[in-house]
Order: C-alpha cells, then structure tokens, then sequence
C-alpha cells in the first residue's frame, strides 16, 4: 500500500498549489491529481452541488487505488469534509487530508491577539467552516470575507499590477478595519497573490496558505500511518487529470505546479448536476 499513489483533487487547477506543497515536502511520492475543470468554479455553486461533485471526484481517486485523499480545495473541504471521513476513512481505512483544519490550526498559533480574518470564495464563506474550525478555541474572534474576483483574476494570469490590487483593496479594506493580525488564504489559488494581499494588509499581518499547512499534514498523516513510500521504491510518477478541457488545464497547470505535469488526461465527468445547479 506504501508505493500507492496520493489521491489529491479540487474543482480544477487551484489545488496544484496543494500538490506542489506536497511534492516539495514528500518528493519521493507520487500522485493522481484530479482537477473537475467541467464543473468548475465550486465557489458560486451551492453547498449541496458541491458536496456531490466532490463525492464523485473522490470515488474516481478510490477506484485508482490510493493510499490517502487530499482534499485540495477549500470550497469542497468545506462542504464535504463530515461526509467524506465516514464514507472513507471510517468506511474504507483511508485516511483524509483536507485544507481548512491545518489552516486553522495554523492560524491560532500565528495569532497574538486572536483576531483572525479569513478570505475564501462564497461557497467557503457560506459554509461557516472555519468558524467551526476556531468555534473551540478559546480568545479567537474570526472574519470572514468572500473574494469571488480572486479566482478568475488568478487563471487570467493577473497576480500583479493595478487591477489586482484595487480588487485586493476594495475585499481586504474591511479585514484592515477590523484590526485582525493574521489572515488565512482560504482557497488554493490564493497563494499566488500572497505579494498583493501581504502588501494591502501591511507587513505585520500574518498569512496563513491553506496549501503548506495542507502538505505539513499530509506528511505527519504518512508518518504516523506508516504510508511512506521506502527509499528503495521505484520513481515516483504522476498522473494529472482533467475532467474538462485538457489544453486549458494543460497551460494553467505548468503555472501553478511548474513542470511536473507533462501530459494532462481526459477523466469522466460526473453526471450527477442538472444543468440548472451548474
Ligand atoms: N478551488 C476553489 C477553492 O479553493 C477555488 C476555485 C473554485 O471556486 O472552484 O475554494
């Protein structure tokens, strides 16, 4: 089981950022990465949508035969993280790995006065599961904002310049307001404008990316479970997949994870969302 490959999904390239975190920490392991471009963004859609998309994703990964799920995208760890650990860590044995418990945690140690912002798309935001995530620890104070331009600024290859940072401007001003000291980047493509979000909420503020302390626990998760794979393993290979169109993932992939991904696959797109919920 140790030499089987890690199951990582998201609705479409953002999770790369997640891989890449991983790939940097456990170079030895190899892969599946499945990006549900054909139904992306999961951001704008509703909770329940999202929840069955996600299923179905994460049952392709368990018919390739890995060893452990990663949940690389925010919105879907949001909406289907409960879900997932009975359908598969307590029913099948496999362990779960998703992004917003590690930021979370992450973020109340950062914090030196307890108040945390996090940004996200709608979906995450709705969701509340952050707050969730902080609802037990005692002092913190959380808010939330939704970011919807981020995304799509981000696929368009606009990370910097005048654009970017009057959108960064007009969603973090009111996390300035509020004073917080540490701010979570609660969605995978985030990371790649951490120089504007860091240069509009100043130098003091702390960012957390939901990506490296994803990975951080996807390590721990192998070493405890014993999952590793041996130094006497064969090289790791990877297999990148693409339920919507393979050129646009193909182009947008090198960018977020860099040249690891080499060939890009057609995978089947579920059935289950009517045109309407799309
Ligand atoms: N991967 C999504 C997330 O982290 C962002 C893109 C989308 O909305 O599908 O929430």
């Amino acid at each position: 089981m140790e030499n089987a490959p890690i199951g990582i999904f998201d609705s479409g390239v953002g999770g790369l950022t997640v891989a890449r975190a991983v790939l940097d920490l456990l170079p030895k392991e190899s892969i599946i990465y499945i990006g549900d471009t054909a139904h992306s963004p999961y951001g704008p859609k509703p909770l329940a949508t999202v929840r069955s998309l996600a299923i179905d994703v994460m049952d392709q990964l368990v018919d390739q035969g890995v060893k452990m799920l990663v949940i690389a995208c925010n919105s879907a760890s949001a909406a289907v993280l409960r879900d997932a650990r009975e359908r598969y860590t307590i029913g099948r044995g496999l362990p779960i790995v998703e992004v917003v418990l590690p930021a979370a945690r992450r973020a109340v140690a950062a914090s030196r006065t307890g108040r945390i912002g996090v940004i996200g798309t709608q979906a995450t935001v709705d969701s509340r599961a952050y707050d969730d995530a902080l609802a037990v620890a005692p002092g913190i104070e959380l808010f939330s904002q939704a970011c919807p331009d981020f995304v799509e600024l981000v696929e368009q290859g606009v990370t910097a310049g005048p654009k970017v940072l009057d959108v960064a401007r007009r969603y973090l001003e009111p996390l300035i307001e509020l004073d917080v000291d540490t701010l979570i980047l609660g969605c995978t493509h985030y990371p790649l404008l951490a120089g504007v979000i860091s240069y509009v909420m100043g130098d003091e503020v702390t960012l957390v990316s939901s990506a490296d302390e994803t990975a951080r626990d996807v390590y721990r998760t192998l070493v405890a479970q014993d999952l590793l794979r041996g130094d006497d393993a064969p090289p790791p290979q990877h297999r990148f997949v693409s339920t919507g169109d393979e050129a646009v993932f193909s182009s947008l992939a090198r960018r977020f994870l860099g040249p690891e991904v080499d060939q890009v696959e057609h995978g089947i797109a579920s059935g289950t969302v009517t045109e309407g919920a799309r």
